[in-house]
C-alpha cells in the first residue's frame, strides 16, 4: 500500500546560520524521506524559517536593518548548506508569510470558539529606556536564593533555582542597563490546564497512530506523563501566555490591538503554511490533503529541547481547531563534539560550511550520522578518530572494496557481462531479500545505526566469500584457458557484484550521490533506486572507476582546528569573508555635511533629530543616537560625515535618511559617543574617498 506522508523538520530561527546540529536533524529526516520514497510512498517534505520573535527584532535593530532584511540574509544562504549536504526538501518557506498569518488567525479563532482563550492582566518587568516589556532572558540581577550576581531572569546558573524575574535582587535590563519597572499588561492565555486539553493529551499520547504504531518514543511519553500529572481536574500544566506587547516582530492578533502572537504560537503553524504554499505551487488542494479524515500521515522531526511545544501545545492546538494531529513526533538528541556540548562562542562546534569548503565529502558526514543515529533520544557525538575510522573502514574498506576488487575481473575476462544460472539466481535473490526486508524496516523505524551495521555485516560477508574463493588464483588458471576456472571466476565475481548492487541500494538513502553515479556510470540503469532494484540482478557493468575517496586525516583535522574564525554571527561573515574589497568600500557614499538644525525628541532618551546640509542645497534628516553626549544647541554648525546612500529607515519619529559617523566603545553599557568631525577646511558636499 502506498502511503502519503507529510514530513517536517523543526523550523530554524532565521537570525543565524545553520550549525552542525541543524544539519544533523535535516540529514536524519532526509534519510528517512529518501528511504520511504524508495517504497514509492508519496512524501511531502517541507520546512521553513522561523522568522518571528524578540531576538530577531532586536538583532535587526542593532544592525540597523528591518527584521525582514535580516531574515532574508540568512534565508539566502540556506541552499548552500542544504544542497551541499544533499538535503532535499520539497519546499522551504517562512513563518513571516501571508499563509502563516492567515492560518494563525484561523486556528486562533477556532480556539476562541472552543472557549480555550482567556484574557488576564499580568505584571511584567518593563524597560523604560527601550520602551518594551522584557522577556526573562533580557533581565539579569542577583539570585534571590544564593545571592550570586549576574543571573538571568528565570533561573540561577550557580545554584540552579528557578524563580520569577520579579524576585531578582537589583534587576537590570540587559538591553539598556536600565532598572526595569513593574507594569501590568493584558495578555491572552491558552487554557492548557483545561480538563478538555489534559484529557485529550492523555488519550493522544497513549493511542496508536494511523499505522498502529506509537506516536512517540517511550522516553518522550514518560516526560509528558510527568508534565501532565495524574489527574485532569488538578492539572499540573499551566496556561500558556500566547500574546506579546508591541514592539514585537510577529503576527498581530486580530481582535487585540497592539498585541502580537508569541512566536511559539505561529511557529508550528509554519509547518502547515509551508505545505500550503507548496500545495499552491503544485496545484494541490491543501485543506483536502490535510483533512482530518484523510489518511495522510504527519510526522515531525525535532530536537529534545522543544518537546514541550510539540507534544503539548501543538497537538492540542490542532485538535481544538478541528485539524488532524501529528502521527509521530520524532525526537533526536543533541550533537556533541568530543563529548562536549557545542557552543559557538567558545568555538567548539563544527561549521558545516567549513566542512564543505575543505572539500570534505558530505556523504561521509551523512554516513557518520547514520551510523550513530537510533530511535532513541540520545546525543550524537562527533569524534575525529571515530569518524575517520567509520568512513575509511566501512565505506572504503568494506563497501567500495567489493566493486574495486571484483569489477576488473568482469571487465577483463568477460567484457563486463555477469552470469547467474537459474539456480544461483534464485538463491541470490532469496539471500538479498532477507537482508533487504530487515533494512527497509530499520530505516522506517529510524534505527539507522542498526541498518548500517547490518549492511556492513553483509559487506563483510561478501568480501569474505570472495576471499575464500581466491579469485586471483582462479584467474591465473582461467588465463591459461581452464574452462571450469573461467566459469568459476565468472560466478564468484558476479555474486560479488550482485551483492554490491544490493548494498548500493541499501545505502542509497544515506549516500544518494554515490548511488547516483553507481546507477548511471557503473550499472547504466535508471536512478533513483527503488528498494526492489536490489532484487534485480545486474547483467553488466562498466569498467570500475573511482567511486569514493578515503578521508585525508590532515585535511579532516583542520575542521576541528580552525572553526573559531568561521561562522561568527556577523553580517560581514555571512559571505564568509572577513575582508572587503575596494568596490565594497566604494559603495558607501560618504560626504561632508553641516548640521543646520538639531531637535530634541522628548520621547526618546537616545535620539536627536539632525538636519544636514550636504552641499548644493541638498538636505537630509537623520536620527542619531547621540543624545547622551550632546546638547542640540551645541551641535548646530558642526561638520560631520554623512553616509548619504543608506536606505531610508522608517522610525517612530519619522524617516531617517542616512547616518552620521560617530565613535563609541564596543561595550554598549558605556554611554560615551563622539561625532567624527572632519577638518575645518572641508565643506558640505565634499566626498570622502
Ligand atoms: N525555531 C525553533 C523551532 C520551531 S519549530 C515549529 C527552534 N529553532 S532552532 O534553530 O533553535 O533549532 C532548530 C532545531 O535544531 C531544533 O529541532 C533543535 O532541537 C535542533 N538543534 C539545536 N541545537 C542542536 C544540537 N546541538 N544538536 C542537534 N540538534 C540541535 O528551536
Ligand atoms: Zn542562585
Amino acid at each position: 500500500m502506498h502511503r502519503t506522508i507529510f514530513v517536517t523538520t523543526a523550523l530554524p530561527y532565521s537570525n543565524g546560520s545553520f550549525h552542525i546540529g541543524h544539519i544533523m536533524e535535516y540529514i536524519q529526516a532526509d534519510i528517512w524521506v529518501r528511504s520511504m520514497r524508495m517504497s514509492e510512498h508519496k512524501i511531502y517534505f517541507v520546512s521553513a524559517d522561523d522568522a518571528h520573535g524578540a531576538p530577531i527584532m532586536l538583532k535587526a535593530e542593532s544592525m540597523g536593518i528591518t527584521p525582514k532584511e535580516l531574515t532574508d540574509l540568512y534565508s539566502k544562504e540556506r541552499p548552500k548548506y542544504l544542497n551541499g549536504f544533499h538535503i532535499k526538501f520539497d519546499h522551504w518557506h517562512s513563518t513571516d508569510s501571508k499563509e502563516n498569518t492567515l492560518l494563525s488567525h484561523e486556528i486562533y479563532k477556532k480556539l476562541q470558539d472552543h472557549n480555550l482563550i482567556e484574557k488576564k492582566i499580568i505584571k511584567q518587568l518593563y524597560d523604560p529606556v527601550k520602551h518594551m516589556f522584557l522577556a526573562d532572558r533580557y533581565i539579569k540581577g542577583t539570585c534571590p536564593k544564593c545571592k550570586s550576581d549576574n543571573q538571568y531572569g528565570d533561573s540561577c546558573e550557580e545554584c540552579g533555582s528557578t524563580y520569577n524575574p520579579t524576585e531578582l535582587i537589583n534587576p537590570h535590563s540587559t538591553l539598556t542597563g536600565a532598572k526595569p519597572l513593574l507594569r501590568s499588561s493584558e495578555h491572552l492565555f491558552f487554557k492548557l490546564s483545561d480538563p478538555r486539553c489534559t484529557s485529550f493529551l492523555r488519550r493522544w499520547i497513549n493511542t496508536k497512530n494511523i499505522n498502529n504504531k506509537n506516536k512517540l518514543q517511550d522516553e518522550v511519553v514518560a516526560k509528558i506523563s510527568e508534565w501532565l500529572g495524574k489527574d485532569d481536574e488538578n492539572s499540573k500544566l499551566e496556561d500558556w501566555d500566547i500574546s506579546r506587547d508591541a514592539p514585537y516582530f510577529g503576527i498581530e492578533i486580530p481582535d487585540f490591538k497592539g498585541k502580537y502572537f508569541y512566536v511559539w504560537l505561529d511557529a508550528p503553524i509554519g509547518y502547515l503554511s509551508s505545505l500550503k504554499s507548496y500545495c499552491t505551487s503544485e496545484g494541490i488542494n491543501f485543506e483536502e490533503l490535510l483533512d482530518k479524515n484523510n489518511s495522510v500521515e504527519q510526522i515531525h522531526f525535532i530536537g529534545k529541547d522543544i518537546i514541550y511545544f510539540h507534544t503539548l501545545f501543538w497537538p492540542v492546538m490542532l485538535n481544538f481547531s478541528n485539524r488532524k494531529t501529528p502521527d509521530s513526533v520524532h525526537v533526536h538528541g543533541f550533537v556533541t563534539i568530543d563529548g562536549k556540548k557545542m557552543s559557538k562562542s567558545r568555538g567548539t562546534g563544527i561549521s558545516p560550511l567549513h566542512y564543505l569548503d575543505l572539500g570534505l565529502n558530505p556523504e561521509w558526514l551523512r554516513y557518520y550520522f547514520a551510523s550513530k543515529l537510533n530511535s532513541k533520544v540520545e546525543d550524537i557525538d562527533i569524534n575525529k578518530d571515530d569518524f575517520i575510522n567509520k568512513v575509511n573502514s566501512d565505506l572504503i574498506g568494506k563497501y567500495i572494496n567489493i566493486a574495486s576488487r571484483s569489477a576488473p575481473f568482469i571487465t577483463n575476462f568477460f567484457s563486463g557481462k555477469l552470469t547467474f544460472d537459474k539456480n544461483t539466481e534464485e538463491l541470490m535473490i532469496r539471500e538479498i531479500k532477507l537482508k533487504l526486508n530487515l533494512i527497509i524496516q530499520l530505516f522506517e523505524d529510524r534505527e539507522y545505526n542498526k541498518a548500517t551495521r547490518e549492511i556492513m555485516s553483509y559487506a563483510d560477508y561478501t568480501n569474505q566469500t570472495f576471499d575464500i574463493s581466491k579469485p586471483w588464483e582462479i584467474a591465473k588458471k582461467a588465463r591459461n584457458g581452464d574452462a571450469s576456472s573461467i566459469k568459476n571466476l565468472h560466478e564468484v565475481c558476479s555474486f560479488a557484484i550482485a551483492r554490491f548492487k544490493a548494498i548500493s541500494v541499501m545505502l542509497s538513502p544515506i549516500l544518494p550521490e554515490t548511488a547516483m553515479s553507481i546507477c548511471l556510470d557503473f550499472f547504466k540503469i535508471k536512478y533513483p533506486f527503488k528498494w526492489d532494484d536490489a532484487l534485480i540482478l545486474p547483467e553488466k557493468i562498466e569498467p570500475f572507476k573511482h567511486m569514493m575517496s578515503r578521508i585525508d586525516e590532515k585535511i579532516f583535522s583542520k575542521l576541528f582546528e580552525e572553526q573559531k574564525t568561521k561562522e561568527k554571527e556577523s553580517i560581514k561573515m555571512l559571505n564568509d569573508k572577513d575582508l572587503i574589497n575596494i568596490e565594497d568600500f566604494a559603495k558607501l557614499d560618504l560626504v561632508v555635511a553641516k548640521i543646520v538644525n538639531c531637535e530634541n525628541l522628548e520621547e526618546s532618551n537616545k535620539l536627536l533629530k539632525l538636519t544636514l546640509d550636504y552641499g548644493e542645497e541638498n538636505y537630509k534628516n537623520v536620527f542619531s543616537g547621540i543624545k547622551s553626549y550632546y546638547k542640540p544647541e551645541d551641535l548646530i554648525g558642526k561638520l560631520v560625515i554623512l553616509v548619504s546612500n543608506l536606505k531610508p529607515r522608517k522610525m517612530k519619529f519619522g524617516i531617517s535618511e542616512g547616518m552620521v559617523l560617530a565613535a563609541s566603545n564596543k561595550d554598549d553599557k558605556s554611554k560615551e559617543i563622539y561625532l567624527i568631525e572632519p577638518s575645518a577646511y572641508t565643506k558640505p558636499g565634499m566626498r570622502i574617498t
